[in-house]
């Protein structure tokens, strides 16, 4: 049966970009606007955090209509009643516990139980040596975690990782405590963080040496300006349909406006070295941020082989990659992707057992995952774990003609893709 693709679509608001929009505006003194935002799950616990510390954030509307957040900056912040959860975040909980460290009072975070099976030394541990204090109040290295703020002096945190949520947390309890921060990874992680700073008007500059590259934030004492902003549309969520796209027999699909950071566009760039038909179109500004239109066509994909500095712009999109690489031409091998297992499930081992448990060929290297390519049908159960990316990336391989796939849990897309099952069912209808 062959399938033709045809469709002019938008994704939903960043991801990233929308945890950054409403923490940024929720410390700033003035009222922001903010439009496009994300109105996943994600988001929704990133506003519900700061308006348990006071804060005016009403929740993402469900249309990405503007809210507008009336700041009275970071000091007006009050210590919360509650736990603050975050959900499925670990965007939420870890930049959160940079701003928090920040901040002259207690509060405890938490979150699910994914979320609380995940690690949060990485960011404790720079937090704390800034003089921040933190109670393990279950289990070592995971949340739900008690955070004393205040009194921080500056570092600068040489990081193990490229990680965004590393380096972000340490420059928010620089700009939460007005003293100068830097962070240096190993290669540059998704720069959201810095690119706002940048555009509110901070003192914040990168470098890049033979050690990594730094993140400096200076010592910056005025009050944080309001934001106007609109999100543009994520490029994560954009990978599933364009993989759709890829994986079709004829047509074409263009997606709008979408966030065209360097940082996060591994997947497309590495979709092309695997032959796919894919490029860029009316590239444009928006909020120190590059945008662009994607235009995607129905492509014959070879293997590739993905190795360590090909990850962190594509950590995200790694599940979604494995799905094309099982339609390939050949054996695709991904290393230095030892990260994937502490994700919202361990990664490497869930897409290696869908794959199989839908008569693929895979198998699982510490850091890493090979796979083979083939073209016959694929029938199976799909176990996501209550992992977003994983239900999206293998609901892709589901909407195919031909293959018979049912995935165990797809309300968890609703985590960062509110209506993904709506709009991938239109796109295979022709709708
Ligand atoms: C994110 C950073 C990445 C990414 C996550 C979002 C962010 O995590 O996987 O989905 O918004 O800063 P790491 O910093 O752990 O790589």
């Amino acid at each position: 049966m062959s399938f033709r693709i045809s469709g002019d679509v938008r994704v939903p608001g960043d991801k990233s970009v929308t945890h950054r929009a409403l923490m940024f505006a929720a410390a700033a003194q003035g009222e922001s606007r903010l439009s496009g935002l994300l109105p996943g799950e994600d988001c929704r616990s990133t506003a519900a955090v700061l308006r348990a510390l006071g804060c005016d954030v009403p929740p993402p509307p469900a249309d990405g209509s503007e809210i507008v957040v009336r700041g009275r900056g970071i000091d007006a912040w009050r210590a919360p009643a509650e736990p603050l959860d975050c959900g499925n975040s670990g965007t939420t909980s870890r930049l959160m516990m940079g701003l928090l460290a920040s901040r002259p009072f207690a509060s405890v975070v938490t979150g699910d139980a994914s979320l609380r099976g995940r690690p949060m030394r990485r960011i404790t541990e720079p937090l704390a040596s800034m003089g921040a204090r933190f109670r393990e109040l279950d289990a070592p290295d995971r949340l739900p975690i008690e955070v004393t703020g205040g009194g921080l002096h500056g570092i600068d945190y040489v990081s193990p990782k490229a990680s965004a949520q590393i380096k972000s947390a340490v420059l928010l309890a620089g700009l939460g405590a007005r003293v100068p921060v830097s962070v240096t990874e190993p290669a540059l992680s998704r720069d959201h963080t810095e690119r706002m700073l940048s555009a509110l008007g901070a003192p914040v500059r990168t470098e890049t040496s033979a050690d990594g590259v730094r993140a400096v934030l200076g010592a910056w004492g005025e009050p944080l300006p309001p934001l106007d902003l609109r999100v543009p549309g994520d490029p994560s969520s954009a990978a599933f349909l364009a993989a759709l796209a890829l994986l079709a027999d004829a047509g074409e699909l263009r997606i709008r406006g979408v966030l065209a950071n360097p940082t996060r566009t591994g997947f497309f760039s590495l979709a092309r070295l695997m032959m796919g038909l894919l490029h860029w179109e009316r590239g444009r500004a928006v909020g120190g941020e590059p945008v662009s239109d994607l235009v995607v066509r129905p492509s014959r994909l070879k293997a590739v082989q993905i190795g360590g500095d090909d990850i962190p712009a594509a950590i995200d999109e790694i599940p979604v990659l494995a799905i094309l690489a099982a339609r390939a031409e050949g054996e695709t091998r991904i290393t230095g992707a030892g990260e994937l297992r502490v994700k919202e499930s361990d990664r490497i081992a869930a897409v290696v057992a869908a794959l199989r448990a839908i008569g693929a060929e895979a198998e699982e290297l510490e850091d890493g995952l090979v796979i083979r390519g083939g073209d016959h049908p694929l029938r199976g159960r799909v176990t996501t774990h209550g992992d977003h990316r994983i239900a999206m990336a293998f609901g892709v391989l589901a909407a195919l003609p031909g293959n018979e796939i049912e995935i165990d849990d797809r309300q968890c897309a609703a985590v960062s893709f509110p209506g993904y099952w709506e709009l991938l069912d239109s796109l295979v209808r022709g709708g």
